[in-house]
């Protein structure tokens, strides 16, 4: 079932996260480098947030999708990420930015990264959505291949964290 997540999900959440964390020269693909944060972390970024969803089965977490509203990214705990403090500077708000579409490994290839996905972005009412995918040194083809698909259009590129280039992508809709 796709639902969106409870507060005491925190902690599988923080472990699908750091289980599926890569480095840049690694053969494999998941999410590049990024930050490790501890469980309090996502029990805020959980907390009364709309656009956080879960795939889940029995009280198992399978996969998530997080997203926070500008206003959200305005707070301290995002302070620290070269990523948002960039997108919050040229970036128009109010906007959704979705952050991270991670599965647990054994639950890879049954189209759950895409409905988490699609579902966040159905449930918002906000106009302006925007994400960033890992360009190089490894390019993330999954989050480049499902930007595209849902019509997002690359914004710029940066350079962030001693020398990862994200690409910034954002989609405008209902106009
Ligand atoms: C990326 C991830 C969420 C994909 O989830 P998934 O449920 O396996 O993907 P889906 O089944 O929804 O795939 C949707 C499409 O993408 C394709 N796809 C799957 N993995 C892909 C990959 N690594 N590269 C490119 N395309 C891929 C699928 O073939 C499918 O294509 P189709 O719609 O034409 O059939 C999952 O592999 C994962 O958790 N990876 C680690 C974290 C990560 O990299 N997240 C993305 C950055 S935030």
């Amino acid at each position: 079932m796709i639902r969106l997540a409870k507060l005491s999900e925190a902690g599988q959440v923080c472990n699908i996260v750091n289980s599926r964390n890569v480095s840049r020269d690694s053969g494999e693909s998941g999410l590049v480098e990024y930050p490790e944060r501890p469980v309090g972390w996502y029990k805020r970024a959980l907390n009364g947030n709309i656009n956080f969803y879960v795939a889940e089965e029995e009280d198992n977490v399978l996969g998530f999708c997080s997203a926070y509203t500008d206003q959200m990214l305005r707070n301290k705990m995002f302070t620290g990420d070269e990523i948002i403090k960039d997108i919050l500077k040229n970036i128009g708000g109010p906007f959704l930015y979705i952050d991270q579409v991670a599965l647990l490994k054994s639950e890879e290839g049954k189209g759950f990264g895409k409905i988490l996905l699609e579902t966040v972005i159905l449930n918002s009412d906000l106009s302006k959505l925007v994400g960033a995918c890992a360009h190089s040194p490894k390019r993330n083809e999954w989050s480049v291949g499902q930007f595209g698909r849902l019509g997002f259009i690359l914004e710029r590129e940066i350079t962030v964290y001693d020398g990862l280039t994200f690409g910034i992508y954002c989609l405008n809709r209902f106009n």
